[in-house]
């Protein structure tokens, strides 16, 4: 991929982070689930790795959290395990289809959370359609809905007023954008930010 791709402006490399909009101890434990996107292989600027970025922030999220986690895969694995340039190719074909990738094994019973982080790389400047076949396939309400996106540069893209558009009568929670390489190379500092922000939130 060039980075003619990255086309949202990379000003908020961590989106709003700090300004978390729920007040301290608010959260119920096991109440909180992190449901994520990733792809380990071939990526942008990092090569070939063995756990992708956005698990790598999904973690850091459930370490502090004690959130449960909940993976997203796709039924067909193999249509993914191509290298970058490849991919990206296929997530561009996707968007244009408006494609809804089946999802592997049982989708998680989402009545006993209150809160949800919803963690995603962008794919061209969008949530990668399997995330909408997750969505449409969950009806939810009065919930507390949290994005985190990991990047090439681009930032959060609009994915947070997306998730707000796909469940309007959920509440939506400052969300976090984080540069994919950075969580890959260098998560120290990641982790402290991600911290911050969850601080913040009232984590
Ligand atoms: C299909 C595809 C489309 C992408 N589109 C964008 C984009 O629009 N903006 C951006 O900043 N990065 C884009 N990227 C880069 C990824 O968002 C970034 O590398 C991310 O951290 C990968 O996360 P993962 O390892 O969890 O899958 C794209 C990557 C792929 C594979």
């Amino acid at each position: 991929m060039c980075l003619s791709l990255i086309g949202c402006g990379s000003k908020s490399n961590t989106s709003s982070a700090g300004q978390g909009s729920a007040p301290k101890s608010s959260f119920t434990p096991g109440s909180v689930l992190v449901v994520f996107f990733s792809r380990a292989g071939e990526q942008y600027n990092v090569g070939v790795i063995k756990k992708g970025n956005t698990a790598i922030v999904a973690e850091m999220i459930a370490d502090r959290t004690g959130a449960d986690l909940y993976e997203v895969r796709p039924e067909k694995e193999s249509n993914y395990n191509v290298g970058y340039e490849k991919l990206t190719e296929i997530g561009l074909q996707e968007k244009r289809d408006k494609a809804r990738p089946e999802i592997a094994g049982t989708l998680p019973d989402l009545s006993k959370y209150d809160t949800i982080f919803f963690g995603t790389p962008v794919w061209w400047e969008d949530w990668p359609m399997i995330m909408y076949t997750f969505f449409e396939n969950n009806k939810l309400s009065g919930k507390k809905l949290i994005p985190f996106v990991t990047h090439a540069g681009s930032g959060m893209c609009g994915l947070d007023q997306k998730l707000a558009a796909v469940y309007p009568n959920c509440e939506l929670l400052t969300g976090i954008a984080i540069v994919g390489e950075q969580a890959q190379k260098d998560p120290g500092p990641v982790k402290e930010t991600v911290n911050n922000w969850l601080e913040n939130l009232g984590f």
